[in-house]
Parts: C-alpha cells; structure tokens; sequence
C-alpha cells in the first residue's frame, strides 16, 4: 500500500509555497540574508511547531517567511519543494503564494514572482511537472490591500490562474473581498477561497455564492449542513482536504475522527493536499498515507482521489484526461 501511494501519479491543488520552507532551508536562507530567526537551532524550530489552533500556527508561518527577500530564497524553496513533489511521483502542482506576506516587508512583487515562476519552468523542464500559479490575498487584512494587491498582479496575469484567500478565517467571512473577487474574475481569474477550515458552513456558502469559487480549500465543515453537501455533490465543487494540517491545528483531535472517508463516500469531490507540509509534517503521499491507515482507505479511495485532484484541477479537459489516461495505464499494471 505505501508503495502503491507513494508512486501513484497524483496533482496537488493546496499547498502554500511559503509553507513548504523546511527549517534547515530557513536557516541557510536567514543566515546569508543575516536574518534573525525565533528559534537558535533547526530541532528547536521543529519543536516549537506545536500549534492550538490556526492562528498558532500562522504567527510561526509569517515568522518563518521572513528569512525569504531574494529572487534566489524563493527559487530555492519552490526548487526544493518539485523535488519532493517529483520523488512522490505529483505531476501536476498548483502552488498558492502570498504576496501580501512579503510585499509588507518591502519585498517586490515581481522579485516573489518572477523567482518562483522561474523554478516552476524549470520544474516543468527537468522533472516534467506541470505547474499554475495562484495568488491569494491575506484575509486578516483589509479589502483595500487586497484590491492594491491585485492592481500589482497585472503585468504578471497571464501567469496566474486564480485569485484564492487565506490567512485568518474566523472573523474575516469571504463577504469582506467580494468587490476584489468580482474584479479578479472580470479580470479573467479564476477564483477559490479557504472556508470551512475553522469557519462555519455560512463562510462556504459565502465563497460560493459572492465570490463564486471553482472549487473550496479545505471546507470538511461542510458536514454540519446537510443541505451544502447536498449542493457540493450535486454540482460537484471540490473539497481541498488537508487531512495532517486539520489534525495539527486541531480541527479534528486525531486522524481517526476525520471526516475524509465520510465526504468520499458521500460522492463529493475531495482531494487530498499538503497545505503546509514543512509545518505538518509531511507531503501529499504522507498525506494520503496517513489517512489511508487511519481511515482504512481502500486501493479504490485513493484511485478516487487522486482521479478526483485530476479532475478538479485547471487544466483544460484535454490536459485533465491526459493524466487520467496515464493514472488509469498505472492501475492497469498494479492490479
Ligand atoms: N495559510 C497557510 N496555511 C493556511 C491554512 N491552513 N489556512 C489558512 N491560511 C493559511
Ligand atoms: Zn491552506
């Protein structure tokens, strides 16, 4: 089964680029930028990730891309993170940024981007995955800095598939950036949001209804009302699942209480994803790995939802069955 997870061919729809800097990398960064990290070693960078809630972990995130100012930080941490992609057999990536986290800092727009749109080229070059770009906005901030954000996104719009919100959630409902979401998508964005990840089912709603996501991040509190999962079955909007961060920010006390074979088996489209795997403690095939033996999933679970990170993808639908076609050639040859 390990095997069987570690080499199926798969796309990962949320991870946090920023949330992928693991703290030997951070080090290195911080100490030719001469940066002052919270931590005086990489084990006690490790131990302080222990979090209560998101919040808890998001003040040790922004800490954390502070070592990040140079083209070369961020070509190296989008660098390090397809490697790891690659060994775990992801075909298809696409990354979440934060401009917003480093912007604040006096860092340019165009040196985040430029630098990890270059490592995902060559990602796509040298180890043969295919990439897209998503820009979100930090929610905890205002709607006014999220409209200068998009403003700063223009010359590089081409390259960016979609606008997403992240950060916060409690507190900062979707309804706060409906006019930068219905800019973005007159724009040509394509558009998701975290919600449901601490908020209630209503900021779902909201994301779908104001801000008329593609799909949702996270969203496992769906469950608390029957009549939204009904709605995400029957128009079948993804679910970006993080099954290790929920566990480590506590929105479920263990990976046995998660919900993840529930939505499977309820017909949404789930899809598993590493969120923030230097923070949680593992990439995607740890994911799926993780909530395989704690949810005994099945050979055909994960066939769903890896099919599932294919499908729900924004790839066109040539692309989509291209994947679908190769992840069926593998089945053929493991069963
Ligand atoms: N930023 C990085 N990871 C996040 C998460 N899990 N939820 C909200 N914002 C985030
Ligand atoms: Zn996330």
């Amino acid at each position: 089964m390990k095997s069987f997870i570690y080499s199926i061919p798969k796309a990962e729809l949320h991870i946090h680029i920023e949330g992928t800097l693991e703290p030997e990398l951070m080090f290195e960064i911080a100490q030719r930028n001469d940066i002052k990290l919270p931590y005086n070693s990489v084990e006690s960078a490790r131990k302080a990730y222990n979090f209560q809630n998101l919040q808890s972990f998001l003040d040790i995130y922004y800490a954390g891309a502070s070592a990040l100012l140079y083209e070369q930080d961020f070509y190296d941490l989008t660098w390090a993170y397809l490697q790891r992609a690659a060994n775990q057999n992801v075909r298809h990536v696409e990354i979440f940024f934060d401009p917003q986290t480093h912007t604040q800092r006096g860092v340019s727009f165009e040196t985040v981007f430029n630098s990890i749109h270059q490592a995902l080229q060559d990602g796509h070059q040298h180890l043969g995955i295919s990439s897209k770009l998503i820009l979100c906005f930090l929610r905890h901030l205002s709607a006014e800095a999220a409209m200068e954000t998009l403003q700063q996104a223009k010359p590089f719009q081409d390259r960016i598939v979609a606008v997403g919100l992240d950060s916060s959630e409690l507190g900062n409902p979707p309804s706060k950036f409906k006019e930068v979401f219905d800019k973005a998508r007159s724009e040509g964005f394509l558009s998701i949001a975290h919600a449901g990840e601490e908020g209630p089912p209503e900021y779902i709603w909201e994301a779908i209804d104001l801000l008329k996501v593609s799909r949702i991040d996270h969203g496992v509190r769906c469950i608390e009302d029957p009549q939204l999962v009904q709605y995400l079955v029957d128009k079948q909007i993804p679910l970006t699942v993080c099954p290790l961060s929920n566990v480590k920010l506590r929105v479920f006390n263990s990976i046995a209480e998660h919900n993840l074979k529930q939505l499977i088996d309820l017909g949404l489209c789930a899809t598993v994803n590493s969120d923030d795997p230097a923070y949680f403690g593992g990439y995607i095939a740890e994911n799926i790995a993780v909530a395989q033996a704690g949810l005994n999933l099945s050979q055909d679970d994960i066939y769903k939802l890896v099919k599932n990170s294919f499908q729900a993808s924004f790839l066109s639908a040539a692309e989509k069955q291209n994947f679908i076609t190769d992840l069926d050639r593998f089945m053929a040859q493991v069963s």
